[in-house]
């Protein structure tokens, strides 16, 4: 990796933030995590000790992020409230964190000479658009108020390299998955969920049919495609699909979690959830080509790995 002197992750005790922070340090920079512990967790980055920098605070708190952006070459930023339902029941405040938020972190980073800021979107701005799979020049069709977020995050980044010549990577990540993925509640990341009841010998519930499809990208290949965007040029400036271009059907995957775990439960079904996006497939040919980024971890080896922490985790 091309080295990266002094970096801040917002939202770094999270799942995919504490494994960049991971890499990060491991790599010989000097990182501090900003994290308010909403879903976050301290256990997530103790092992790290006093080799980074913990901060608990919020991203909206414009004081305390231009104490923590100065001296800093790259900002991740990686807070927000994640869940797609949550920011159906409560609009409003996901829009405060993932808006006006993300617009406090730009204006730190621009006002405190960061070099470049890369930012966690999403493949949910794509919405139901019928094509696939999805390429970044299709015009986004956000079906959810955490999908508007994360587009407005990709406009503001965008408005910021032109008014004040802050380079900024927006990354669209498919569906994550792995180790410290967060279980615990209701909103939290499907493999997370399928995994612990199939631990628990318990059945998961399937909303709606279960025909959904998502592109599940292993975090380790999140990972690189972010140290990727902060460091090689030809990023500035660009949005990028981060998957894996291949996807599985949700009632499917239940089916390959119950045969790596060795059980075989029938799941409940209920009602679909509101603002959930149907058919969803990355084209990766952009990040390939652009940054050489190509996915390493396959699904079942993932889950396989995941499966292996859930179980020493329980
Ligand atoms: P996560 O919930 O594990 O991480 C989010 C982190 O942000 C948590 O540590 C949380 O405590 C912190 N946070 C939330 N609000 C904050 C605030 N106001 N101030 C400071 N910290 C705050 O979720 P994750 O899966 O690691 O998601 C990381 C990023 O990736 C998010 O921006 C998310 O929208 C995006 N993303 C995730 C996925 C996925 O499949 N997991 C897919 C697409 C995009
Ligand atoms: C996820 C991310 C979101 C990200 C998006 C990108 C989380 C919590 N959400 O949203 O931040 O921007 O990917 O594509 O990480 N499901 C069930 N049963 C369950 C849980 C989920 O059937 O118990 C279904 C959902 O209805 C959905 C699919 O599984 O169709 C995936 O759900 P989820 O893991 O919550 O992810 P997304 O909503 O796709």
């Amino acid at each position: 990796m091309k080295k990266i002197s002094h970096a801040l992750v917002t939202g770094g005790a999270g799942f995919i933030g504490s494994h960049l922070v991971d890499e990060l340090v491991a790599n010989g920079c000097r990182v501090t995590v900003l994290d308010n512990l909403s879903t976050g967790h301290r256990h997530n980055i103790d092992h790290l000790g006093d080799r980074i920098a913990f901060v608990e605070g919020d991203i909206r708190d414009a004081k305390l992020l231009d104490r923590v952006v100065r001296g800093c070459e790259v900002v991740f930023h990686q807070a927000a409230v994640v869940s797609v339902t949550q920011s159906v029941q409560d609009p409003s405040h996901s829009c405060e964190v993932n808006d006006l938020g993300t617009v406090r972190v730009l204006d730190a980073s621009r006002r405190n000479g960061v070099r470049r800021v890369v930012m966690a979107s999403s493949s949910a701005v794509y919405g139901d658009d019928p094509r696939l799979p999805k390429t970044e020049d299709m015009e986004p069709m956000p079906m959810s108020p955490y999908a508007v977020q994360k587009l407005t995050g990709e406009f503001y980044a965008s408005a910021f390299g032109g008014l004040y010549g802050l380079e900024t990577v927006c990354l669209r990540y498919f569906n994550v998955f792995g180790p410290r993925q967060d279980p615990s509640s209701p909103y939290s990341g499907v493999i997370s969920i399928f995994m612990t009841k199939a631990a628990a010998g318990q059945p998961p519930t399937i909303y709606g049919d279960g025909g959904q499809s998502r592109d599940f990208v292993y975090i380790k290949d999140v990972v690189r495609a972010n140290l990727l965007a902060a460091t090689e040029a030809a990023a500035a400036g660009r949005v990028f699909n981060v998957g894996t271009g291949a996807f599985i059907r949700i009632r499917d995957l239940w089916t390959l979690i119950g045969e790596l775990s060795n059980v075989k439960i029938d799941p409940v079904f209920g009602p679909p959830r509101a603002g959930d996006v149907r058919e969803s497939v990355s084209d990766i040919g952009q990040i390939g080509k652009a940054l050489g980024f190509s996915p390493q971890v396959a699904l079942r080896q993932g889950l396989i790995d995941t499966l292996a922490w859930v179980r020493a985790a329980a």
